[in-house]
């Protein structure tokens, strides 16, 4: 049985890849003083893992073990995997793809839910991912679905790739986040969708800025519920 301490806010911040999602979480998260969960950054960790140990992407049970026993660490905006600092490592585009993969099967999602869910600790946390407000943390308190146009989110991935020194084509990741859409709406398993209650954010002709102070005042809505 899971126990569920509800007395630990939580903000879920879903949406498809490149929405905005991962900016919009850290900076609400860094504005609440709360604690921070990037939870593709799991996925992304267990799929450069897999590259690196030659794991095939559809042999599911050395997938879980990796997934489970992965040896991570998160400290002053970096990111380790048994000791390297793989913070930029799991940016580049064939590693989300393959993260995009490998999300599909039931072990992996299954075999990363307890870390994920450690993650909830006072005072509180904002969790971005696909599936943080349908799966894994569905008593949050406030639930954002971010979305944005493709080619809002084509152009966006475009500057975060280029910005961290990859080469980078317009044309083809647009094509690569349609793919990866697909398969993440698509699959089985936690597909993404936006949870139910959730309140959907166009952040296409929004900056960062505003998106911030929407889902800002969305929590100030829920925690402070005028009447009460
Ligand atoms: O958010 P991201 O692009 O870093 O995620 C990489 C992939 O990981 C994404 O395409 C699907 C998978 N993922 C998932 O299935 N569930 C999550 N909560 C987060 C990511």
């Amino acid at each position: 049985m899971t126990v569920v301490d509800d007395s630990i806010p939580v903000i879920t911040v879903d949406g498809p890849t490149a929405s905005g999602k991962g900016t919009v979480a850290h900076r609400v998260a860094d504005e609440l003083g709360f604690h921070y969960l990037d939870s593709g950054a799991l996925y992304r960790l267990t799929a450069l893992a897999s590259a690196r140990h030659g794991i095939d992407p559809d042999d599911v049970s050395a997938l879980a073990v990796l997934a489970e026993t992965l040896d991570v660490r998160f400290r002053d905006q970096r990111i380790w995997l048994a000791g390297e600092d793989v913070t930029d490592a799991i940016r580049a585009e064939a590693i989300g793809n393959r993260a995009s993969s490998i999300a599909v099967h039931k072990a992996v999602r299954q075999a990363l839910r307890a870390l994920q869910r450690g993650f909830k600790t006072a005072p509180g946390l904002v969790a971005d991912g696909r599936d943080m407000g349908t799966v894994i943390f569905p008593e949050a308190d406030l639930k954002v679905f971010l979305t944005a146009t493709p080619q809002a989110r084509a152009e966006r991935r475009y500057k975060q790739l280029i910005e961290k020194g990859f080469s980078a084509n317009i044309d083809s990741l647009m094509l690569d986040l349609e793919a990866r859409d697909a398969r993440d709406r698509t699959r089985a398993e936690a597909p993404l969708r936006p949870a139910e209650g959730a309140r959907v954010l166009d952040t296409s002709g929004l900056n960062v800025d505003q998106a911030v102070a929407q889902v800002l005042e969305w929590f100030a809505q829920v925690q402070y519920p005028q009447g009460a």
